[in-house]
C-alpha cells in the first residue's frame, strides 16, 4: 500500500486552523532540551502533541496504537511511532540513519483451534480466523522496524494539530495517523470527564423535530462529553514492506492521565519519572492489513497511548507491567512500574463499564500485578488485583518482545470486576525488566 500522507495533509490544513506544526528532524539535537509533563486540558491534540522540545540523544518519545480481535486473542496488531536514539531507548535500532522510526507487530491466527472451539463456522468467528482455517495457515507473529530516511527522503517526522480537536502524525516513508474529535467547531471539546452523559443521538433527533436553539447548543456540548469520541486512522507500509494497511479506532472513550479519577481529569502527565497520556483507553477497532501478501481483516478493541522523557528510558524505569483487557461490559487498563532509583512500585489503573469510567487513579496500591509463570515461557500470565477486582489474564501467544527484557503477550481474561463474574475477554499485556 502506498501511503498518501501529503494529499491528506493538504486536505486537512486549509480546512482547519493549524495551531502547531512540529517537524522532527532525522538527526538528534545536540542541545539541552525540555519536556512537558502537564496538560492544560484534555483536548486530543494537546495530549498528542510532542512533549519534548527537541529529540536529543537522551530523550525518547513514542505514540503507540494497538488493536486486538474481540473473538480471538491470537489476532492483534500494534504500531508504534518513535523518536529516539539507542542511547535513550534500548530497543531502538542500532546505528540507524534517523531517530524517526516505527515498529509494527501483527499476530496472525492459526488453524489450531480457538478457545473452547465455539461452534465451528459460527457467526462469532472473525473473518481472519475463518480464512486461516480455510487456508490452513500457521499462526505466527510478523514484526517489522522501519527507519524513516532508509526508506525514502530525509527521514523526518512531523506532528501537527490545532490545539483542539484534531492531530496528525506523519513519519516520512513509514506511515502515520490522523486523529479527530467529531464535534462541531466551537463546541467545548474535551471537557467531558465527569459531566452528565446525555445520549447525543436522542438530543440530535430532538433537534430535528424543531427543538430550540439552546437544545442544539446543549446537544453539541453533550456530544463532546459523551463517551463516543475520537476517531483515529493509523496507516503503515512502504515499498517492499511486509506489513501494510490501516488500523482504525472509532468511538474512543475519554482520554486519561495517570492520576485522573472517574470524576476529574488530572492535568499532570507524569507516571512516576516518565510522561504518559492514555489518549484512547478503549475504542472499537477495525483493522485491514496485508501481511506478507496475506490479507488480514478483523474487528475488536483498540487502545492508544504515548510516553516520553528527556532522560534515557533505562535510567528511569527498572521494571513494569502494563496491559489492557476487554471483558464483558468492562475495559481495564493497568500499569505498575518500579523506578530505577527506588524499590516501591508506582501505578495507575482505570476501569470503564460500557465506556463510562467507574474506577481510576494512581494512589499507592491502586493496582497490584503478579506474574504467573515466566514471561519467556508458554502459558505466561498475570494476575491483576484492584479494589473489587481480581483478573487472571492467561497468555495464549507472545506477540512482541526481544526475548530478553521485553515480553508482550495476548491472552484470555477471567475474573471478578466490581462483583460481576466476567470471562471470555481478551487482553494485551506486557512485562518489561531491565
Ligand atoms: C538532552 O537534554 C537533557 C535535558 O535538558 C540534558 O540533561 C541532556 O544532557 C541532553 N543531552 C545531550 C546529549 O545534549
Ligand atoms: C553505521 O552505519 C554506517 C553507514 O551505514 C557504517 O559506515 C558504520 O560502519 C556503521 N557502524 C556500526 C557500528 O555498525
Ligand atoms: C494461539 O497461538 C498459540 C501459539 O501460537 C497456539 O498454541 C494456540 O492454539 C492459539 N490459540 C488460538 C485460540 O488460536
Ligand atoms: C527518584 O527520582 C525522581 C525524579 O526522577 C525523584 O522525584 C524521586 O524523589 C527519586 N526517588 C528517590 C527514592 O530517590
Ligand atoms: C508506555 O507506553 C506503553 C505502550 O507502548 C505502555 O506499555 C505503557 O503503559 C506506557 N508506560 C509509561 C510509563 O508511560
Ligand atoms: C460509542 O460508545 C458508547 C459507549 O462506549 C456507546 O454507548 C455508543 O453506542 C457508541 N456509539 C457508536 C456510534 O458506536
Amino acid at each position: 500500500m502506498c501511503p498518501l500522507p501529503l494529499p491528506l495533509l493538504l486536505l486537512i490544513i486549509p480546512i482547519v486552523r493549524t495551531q502547531y506544526i512540529s517537524p522532527i528532524p532525522s538527526h538528534p539535537a545536540s542541545t539541552e532540551i525540555s519536556a512537558i509533563y502537564h496538560a492544560p486540558n484534555s483536548w486530543l491534540s494537546e495530549l498528542s502533541a510532542p512533549k519534548i522540545s527537541a529529540v536529543n540523544t537522551s530523550a525518547f518519545e513514542w505514540w503507540y496504537f494497538d488493536a486486538i480481535s474481540a473473538t480471538n486473542p491470537n489476532v492483534s496488531a500494534a504500531f508504534t511511532f518513535f523518536t529516539a536514539s539507542p542511547s535513550a531507548f534500548p530497543l531502538a535500532p542500532r546505528n540507524a540513519s534517523s531517530i524517526v522510526w516505527s515498529v509494527g507487530f501483527v499476530s496472525l491466527p492459526s488453524l489450531s483451534g480457538s478457545p473452547g472451539e465455539p461452534g465451528e463456522g459460527s457467526g462469532d468467528e472473525d473473518s481472519a480466523t475463518h480464512r486461516a482455517r480455510q487456508s490452513g495457515s500457521e499462526g505466527r507473529v510478523v514484526s517489522e522496524i522501519g527507519v524513516s530516511g532508509e526508506v525514502e527522503g530525509e527521514g523526518e517526522g512531523v506532528v501537527l494539530g490545532d490545539g483542539r480537536g484534531w492531530n496528525v502524525g506523519f513519519w516520512e516513508g513509514l506511515g502515520g495517523w490522523v486523529a479527530s474529535f467529531p464535534s462541531p467547531p466551537g463546541s467545548p471539546l474535551g471537557q467531558g470527564m465527569g459531566k452528565s452523559r446525555v445520549k447525543p443521538a436522542a438530543l440530535f433527533s430532538g433537534q430535528q423535530h424543531g427543538a430550540p436553539a439552546s437544545t442544539a447548543r446543549y446537544a453539541h456540548r453533550a456530544a463532546a462529553s459523551a463517551p463516543s469520541g475520537t476517531n483515529i486512522d493509523v496507516w503503515v507500509g512502504w515499498e517492499g514492506s511486509r506489513i501494510s494497511g490501516r488500523l482504525r479506532l472509532e468511538n474512543a472513550t475519554s482520554p486519561r492521565t495517570a492520576c485522573s479519577t472517574t470524576s476529574r481529569f488530572d492535568p499532570s502527565l507524569r507516571l512516576g519519572p516518565i510522561g504518559w497520556a492514555n489518549i484512547v483507553p478503549h475504542a472499537k477497532a477495525s483493522v485491514d492489513l496485508v501481511v506478507d501478501g496475506e490479507v488480514l481483516g478483523f474487528e475488536g478493541y483498540g487502545y492508544h497511548d504515548k510516553n516520553w522523557s528527556e532522560r534515557p528510558f533505562h535510567t528511569q524505569i527498572r521494571k513494569w507491567f502494563w496491559g489492557h483487557a476487554h471483558v464483558g461490559p468492562y475495559s481495564v487498563v493497568w500499569f505498575q512500574a518500579t523506578p530505577q532509583n527506588g524499590t516501591v512500585p508506582f501505578g495507575s489503573a482505570s476501569i470503564l463499564k460500557d465506556g463510562v469510567p467507574v474506577l481510576g487513579g494512581c494512589e499507592a496500591g491502586i493496582v497490584s500485578v503478579q506474574r504467573l509463570g515466566s514471561p519467556a515461557s508458554p502459558g505466561f500470565g498475570v494476575e491483576v488485583v484492584m479494589r473489587g477486582v481480581r483478573l487472571v489474564v492467561s497468555g495464549t501467544r507472545e506477540v512482541a518482545g526481544d526475548g530478553v527484557r521485553f515480553f508482550r503477550w495476548a491472552g484470555l481474561v477471567q475474573g471478578v470486576i466490581l462483583g460481576d463474574d466476567v470471562g471470555g475477554g481478551v487482553a494485551l499485556f506486557e512485562e518489561f525488566e531491565l
